[in-house]
């Protein structure tokens, strides 16, 4: 099969379209005819060495993808050749066929295009489950950075489903805007004093939840921003790994600071998250409530160039590889 193979760790020229072969189920896996694949900021990673597989995890990068079922492994049962379907992974996703998991494979979400659903499960599982963890409620006030990223972009209509007032931030005024299209309450550049314009659009009130992809670099202001019983979710370090926690700010504010990462999950885990994908935002994608973010499509071949896209935050939303 063609897949996405890398000469060595480095910058996106080490991508390239080769041949592997092609993988065979186990006995409580699927085999997806790929249509397509989402990128994730953690492939970038991946490609640069710093990100590797979970254990027995393909080498091949990807970690989400959406198709048509291929083959089924012997224990596994509910499903038929030809079914569309999207997979959470571990990783395998830039190849025209990639083994899962069963637990891992959903029906494709109702009404999206399958294409576009190549970008959606990641999203979708990240934000279900990390939101899930910090209970964001209705009438709670929820922080979440780079608006117009794959993340973001997801979760501001999310979180304004969930009845929150959503604040965010991005580096354009043309992804601000964006941010704002998708219910924003308010949306500020993160390349401005963004903790002042925080405070301010909030009177004095703290921040409920905060759903952080920056790491360390961000440590203080969040801390000082949580409200009484806040919660600060870390799901990113694109700002570092090490920052200085104000424990006694904490403290007073009886806060959290909680972090979590899909990939390394168990199975059992992944797929407890996958049917919740199915059963929660299924149906508001299907309605129209929440729409799936604005894509770029690259064809399978040119993944380098869609990681320069996105390692240069040129994209808006998802960047989706188009495989089939
Ligand atoms: N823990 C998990 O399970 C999990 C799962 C999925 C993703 N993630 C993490 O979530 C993050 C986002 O992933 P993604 O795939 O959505 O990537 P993405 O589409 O590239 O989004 C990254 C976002 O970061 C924003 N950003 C860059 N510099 C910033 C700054 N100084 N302050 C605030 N925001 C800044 C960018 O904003 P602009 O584009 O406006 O510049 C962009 O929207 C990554 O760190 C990724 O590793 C974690």
């Amino acid at each position: 099969m063609q897949a996405i193979v890398m000469s060595g760790p480095g910058d996106p020229s080490v991508l390239e379209l080769g041949e592997l072969p092609t993988p065979a189920p186990a006995a409580h896996e699927i085999l997806i005819k790929v249509a397509a694949a989402g990128v994730n900021r953690a492939d970038l990673l991946q490609r640069q060495g710093h990100y590797p597989p979970p254990p027995g995890a393909s080498e091949t990068i990807g970690l989400e993808v959406s198709g048509h079922v291929a083959e089924i492994g012997d224990e596994v049962t509910g499903w038929t050749v030809g079914d569309a379907c999207v997979a959470l992974l571990a990783g395998g996703g830039y190849a025209e066929y990639v083994v899962v998991p069963a637990g891992q494979v959903v029906p494709a979400p109702p009404g999206i295009d399958l294409l576009v659903a190549g970008g959606v499960i990641e999203v979708a599982a990240t934000v279900w489950s990390n939101l899930d963890r910090v209970w964001l409620a209705s009438g709670e006030v929820f922080l979440v950075h780079g608006g117009a990223g794959g993340i973001g972009s997801f979760a501001i209509p999310y979180a304004k489903h969930l009845g929150a007032t959503v604040i965010t931030t991005a580096g354009s005024a043309e992804k601000l805007d964006y941010c704002r299209s998708l219910g924003a309450d308010h949306a500020f550049s993160y390349r401005e004093d963004w903790p002042a314009a925080v405070r301010d659009a909030l009177d004095g009130q703290g921040v409920d939840v905060i759903l952080d992809n920056m790491g360390a670099k961000y440590l203080e202001p969040h801390v000082d921003l949580l409200a009484l019983n806040g919660r600060l979710v870390v799901i990113g370090m694109q700002g570092g790994t090490k920052g200085q926690l104000n424990l006694a700010k904490l403290l007073a504010k009886r806060g959290w600071v909680t972090a979590a990462t899909l990939r390394s999950r168990p199975t059992e885990e992944k797929a407890a998250i996958c049917r919740a994908v199915v059963h929660s935002i299924w149906p508001l994608l299907a309605d129209g409530e929440i729409q799936p973010p604005e894509h770029q499509v690259f064809p399978l071949a040119e993944a380098s160039a869609a990681h320069q896209r996105m390692e240069a935050g040129e994209h808006t939303g998802k960047i989706i590889l188009q495989v089939d």
